[in-house]
């Protein structure tokens, strides 16, 4: 079985940030989450990732053990690192990769598991990739046809600096070969590191074939050492889940402003307006229409609901609902199928159920909201008495008059009617009309 190390110490110092370079995020996960998929992706299951103190902490969210280099020594000595925690198999294969390269493929590490099954028995295996110059990746330097040694911007002559193919990072060893190099490298260069990079020199000079990959699209390669290239790479991500999305029947109708994250479930003939952002493993049924200028994340929507121009997050939507512009929802917001959400309302933590209706400029906060009933524009639920949240329950075809304050905790019985700036301070029973501040029952009609 091949093995994977992927190396994610380094702090990244050409980010700088405070945060270690493998967890700065593209699309909604963290660049070490995406290298990880394609391995597993590309089928192989056994992987250790080379952590520094930071990373040791979060190492549990990506499901996969961490082996710490506490002194950043250097892409040869994390790999040692690595070596001592693996148990030596003999006739083994391991990958090595950059915990750096978001964009790396499932095909990619696929290829890579029999690639030192050739006839020339390569001790090495390392993907290249042609490369626009100036670059910062180390460049392959060949003899003729043969792969020679790689050499590092910081350590290259001109001549070799002008050279456009270069060491992806992205590397297959026979285990014993690959034990035997990274004991023997030395920091004997301008940056004072181990290179795993020498381990190419060490082979070849030993008349041990290394055998050079191309990568098919150099983009999928792209190692990301500052945050122009993060840009780069999370422009990149985000076409590439798009065009996931848009094969599964989603029209996108600008993927360059509509930004959203892998492992999302949008229903197909759903259409996405641009400026919109979808995130938080939100799942949208068939048929929405959600945008432009939108934003949901964490959400669960129905068929055929619309969100224009509103922010949606931590709520659940059933089929028909239509929500916006300027909408307002968060924090476990239930709207049941048919309910309407309409311009510069708010709603927090409430249930709305079957064909409500919430017009115009209003808040809904900590409420329970009956079938078929119609908050006026203006109402707010005055949920806050300074120290604690109280709840407002209204029931089903209840009319609430524009302008009502409903003062909670309060109760406003089925079939019941606030009158136009009502404040609702005591419960109201069902069937009752009220009214003025504080409401009062209203005589009878036909008293
Ligand atoms: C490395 C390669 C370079 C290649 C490039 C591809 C070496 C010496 N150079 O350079 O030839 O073109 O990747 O992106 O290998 N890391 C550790 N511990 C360390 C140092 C680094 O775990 O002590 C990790 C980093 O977190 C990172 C990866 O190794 O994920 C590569 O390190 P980085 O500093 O980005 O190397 P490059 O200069 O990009
Ligand atoms: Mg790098």
């Amino acid at each position: 079985m091949i093995r994977a190390i992927v190396l994610a110490a380094g702090k990244g110092k050409r980010m700088k940030s405070r945060r270690t370079k493998v967890l700065h995020e593209i699309c909604g996960r963290p660049m070490l989450w995406y290298v990880l998929e394609a391995l597993r992706g590309g089928g192989i299951h056994e992987i250790v990732v080379v952590v520094n103190d930071e990373l040791a902490a979060r190492i549990g969210e990506f499901e996969v053990p961490g082996v710490l280099q506490s002194e950043r020594l250097g892409t040869g000595h994390a790999v040692r690192v690595a070596l001592e925690h693996l148990e030596p198999r003999s006739g083994g294969r391991i990958v090595i990769a950059c915990g750096d390269m978001p964009l790396v493929t499932a095909e990619l590490f696929a290829s890579m598991a029999g690639v030192l099954d050739d006839e020339a028995g390569s001790a090495m295996a390392l993907v290249t990739a042609k490369m626009p110059l100036p670059s910062s990746f180390g460049r392959v330097v060949r003899r003729g046809s043969a792969v020679e040694r790689i050499v590092e911007v910081s350590d290259a002559t001109p001549a070799e600096l002008a050279i456009d193919e270069m060491n992806t990072g992205i590397y297959a060893f026979r285990e014993e070969e690959l034990r035997d190099v990274v004991a023997r490298l030395n920091a004997d260069n301008a940056q004072g590191e181990y290179y795993l990079t020498d381990a190419v020199a060490s082979f070849a000079d030993a008349g041990k074939p290394v055998r050079a990959v191309p990568a098919c699209d150099h983009l999928d390669v792209l190692g990301i050492n500052d945050r122009t290239e993060l840009a780069q790479a999370r422009k990149e991500m985000n076409a590439r889940l798009c065009a996931h999305y848009m094969r599964d029947g989603v029209t996108i109708v600008d993927p360059g402003t509509t930004y959203v994250e892998p492992e999302l479930e949008i229903g197909a003939d759903s259409v996405i307006y641009p400026n919109t952002t979808i995130t938080r493993l939100s799942r949208l049924g068939r048929d929405c229409v959600i945008g432009p200028n939108s934003r949901l994340s964490n959400v669960r929507l129905g068929e055929r609901v619309t969100v224009r121009e509103s922010v949606v997050s931590d709520a659940a939507i059933g089929d028909g609902v239509t929500i916006g512009p300027f909408a307002h929802l968060r924090g476990e917001a239930h709207l049941a199928d048919g309910v309407h959400v309409g311009n510069f309302v708010e709603i927090k933590k409430s249930s709305l159920a079957r064909g409500v209706k919430v017009g115009h400029l209003a808040y809904l906060g900590d409420a329970t909201v009956g079938e078929d009933s119609n908050i006026g524009a203006g109402t707010i639920t005055c949920n806050f008495d300074g120290e604690q949240k109280n709840e407002t329950v209204v029931g089903r075809d209840v009319l609430i008059g524009s302008n009502t304050s409903l003062v909670a905790p309060v109760e406003v019985g089925d079939g019941a009617l606030t009158g136009a700036g009502s404040v609702v301070t005591k419960d109201v029973p069902a069937g009752e009309r009220v009214a003025g501040n504080p409401a009062r029952p209203l005589p009878k009609k036909n008293a």
